[in-house]
C-alpha cells in the first residue's frame, strides 16, 4: 500500500474532494502509473452529474493523463519501471475476437469489471477511510497514483512532455482521429459543434487536406483558436436549422463530403446527415446523446449514398495507434499547446470543472508535480 493525493467523487453531484488515499500494489497483468498530468473532460462530467451508468461511487475520476511507470505486477511483459505511458479507456489485447477482426479498435476483454469501477479481477485497488473505492473507465488519472491493467496503457516515447501529451488519452485523438479516419484531400468538411471534440476534428481535417473546413456553434467565442487551427469558414447555428442547412449548401457546392457531429443532440445529428452530399457523403457521430434518446432518418437519405456512421476514439486502437498521435505533435503538425487554456494544481480541480462548464476553458491540465 502507498498513500497518493486523489480527487474523489463521492457521489453524484457532489463536489470533487481532494484527499489522500491507499492505492494497493499491480496484482497480474496490471501496472502501477505515477501521474505527472490530466486532462479534465466533459466525460468525467457526466459521471458527477450522475448520468454515466459505468461510474460506481465514490470513484477516482479521470481518464485523460499521462505518467510513469513505478512498478509491474507479475505477467507483465511490455513495460518496464520508468517507461512513459499514456493510461487507455479502451484497451487493446491483442487476441479477442474484436482485437483480431482488424475491423474495429475496440476492445471489450475487460469491459465488464471496468463498467463496474473494478479491475479485472473483481477488485479495487483504491482504498479510501478503511472502505472501497472505485476505478472510472478503467484509468482513474485523478490519483497521483493509479493502478491500470498492461493492455490498457500505451508506451509512448520519452521526450514527450507528459504536460501536453496527457490529451492524447482523449479529446485530441478523438477528434483528430476521427478526421483522420474519414477525410480525404479536397473534402468539403462540416464540424457541428465546435468544443474540445470539434476543434480536434479541424486539426484533423486541415491534416488530411481538407479544402474547406466550415465550423457550426451557438457562440464564437472559439473563433480565433479555431480559425488558428484550420477552420475556414464559420456559421452562427442561431441563424437556424434551416438557414444552416442552405449555407452549408452554398458554402460546399451541394453538401459536405464529411459531416462531423459532435453536439450529442439527436436534432444536431439529423442536420448533420442531412447536410452531406447526395451519393457519397459520409455523416460521422461523436456526440454522446442523453441516455435512450433517439435519432430520426429519413431512410432515402441513406439509400442515395450518403453513409451515417459513429467513431470511438477516433478509431484508434490505443496501444498500437496511439504513437502516430504523439509523432504529429512532435513534428509540430499537431497543436496541442494552444488547446490548453488552464493549469491547476490537483487541490484546484473542481475549478477546473467549473471553467469547463462555464465555457472559460477550453482545455485545463491538472498537475501532479
Ligand atoms: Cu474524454
Amino acid at each position: 500500500m502507498i498513500k497518493s493525493s486523489a480527487a474523489i467523487l463521492t457521489n453524484a453531484n457532489a463536489p470533487l474532494f481532494v484527499d489522500s488515499i491507499d492505492v494497493e500494489g499491480p496484482a497480474f497483468g496490471e501496472v502501477l502509473v505515477e501521474m505527472v498530468a490530466t486532462g479534465i473532460c466533459h466525460t468525467d462530467l457526466t459521471a458527477i452529474k450522475g448520468v454515466n451508468t459505468s461510474c460506481v461511487y465514490p470513484a477516482v475520476l479521470g481518464h485523460e493523463g499521462a505518467g510513469r511507470v513505478v512498478e509491474v505486477g507479475p505477467g507483465v511483459k511490455g513495460l518496464r519501471v520508468g517507461d512513459h505511458v499514456i493510461p487507455l479507456y479502451g484497451p487493446e489485447c491483442g487476441v479477442c475476437k474484436m482485437c483480431l477482426s482488424k475491423r474495429t479498435n475496440l476492445c471489450w476483454s475487460i469491459k465488464s469489471t471496468r463498467d463496474r469501477g473494478l479491475m479485472p479481477n473483481g477488485t479495487a485497488r483504491f482504498r479510501w477511510r478503511d472502505a472501497p473505492l472505485h476505478h472510472f473507465m478503467g484509468t482513474s488519472t485523478f490519483s497521483r497514483y493509479t493502478v491500470v491493467p498492461e493492455i490498457a496503457l500505451a508506451l509512448i516515447r520519452p521526450d514527450a512532455p507528459l504536460d501536453r501529451v496527457c490529451l492524447i488519452g482523449c479529446g485530441v485523438t478523438t477528434g483528430v482521429g476521427a478526421a483522420l479516419h474519414d477525410v480525404r484531400a479536397g473534402d468539403n468538411v462540416v464540424i457541428f459543434g465546435l468544443g474540445g471534440i470539434g476543434l480536434n476534428i479541424i486539426q484533423g481535417a486541415r491534416i488530411a487536406g481538407a479544402k474547406s473546413i466550415t465550423g457550426i456553434d451557438l457562440h464564437c467565442s472559439k473563433g480565433t483558436l479555431a480559425r488558428h487551427l484550420g477552420l475556414t469558414h464559420f456559421i452562427d447555428a442561431a441563424a437556424g436549422p434551416a438557414r444552416v442547412h442552405e449555407e452549408v449548401l452554398a458554402l460546399t457546392g451541394g453538401g459536405a463530403d464529411v459531416a462531423f457531429e459532435c453536439t450529442g443532440n439527436t436534432a444536431v445529428m439529423r442536420q448533420a446527415l442531412d447536410c452531406c452530399h447526395v451519393g457519397w457523403g459520409t455523416c460521422v457521430l461523436l456526440g454522446v446523446e442523453p441516455s435512450g434518446t433517439e435519432m430520426a432518418v429519413a431512410p432515402v437519405a441513406l439509400r442515395y449514398g450518403r453513409t451515417l456512421k459513429g467513431s470511438y476514439f477516433g478509431g484508434v486502437k490505443g496501444r498500437s495507434g496511439i504513437g502516430k498521435f504523439v509523432d504529429l505533435y512532435m513534428e509540430g503538425l499537431l497543436d496541442i499547446d494552444s488547446l490548453i487554456t488552464h493549469r491547476l494544481p490537483l487541490k484546484d480541480i473542481q475549478r477546473g470543472f467549473d471553467m469547463m462548464v462555464s465555457g472559460e476553458s477550453v482545455r485545463s491540465v491538472v498537475h501532479f508535480e
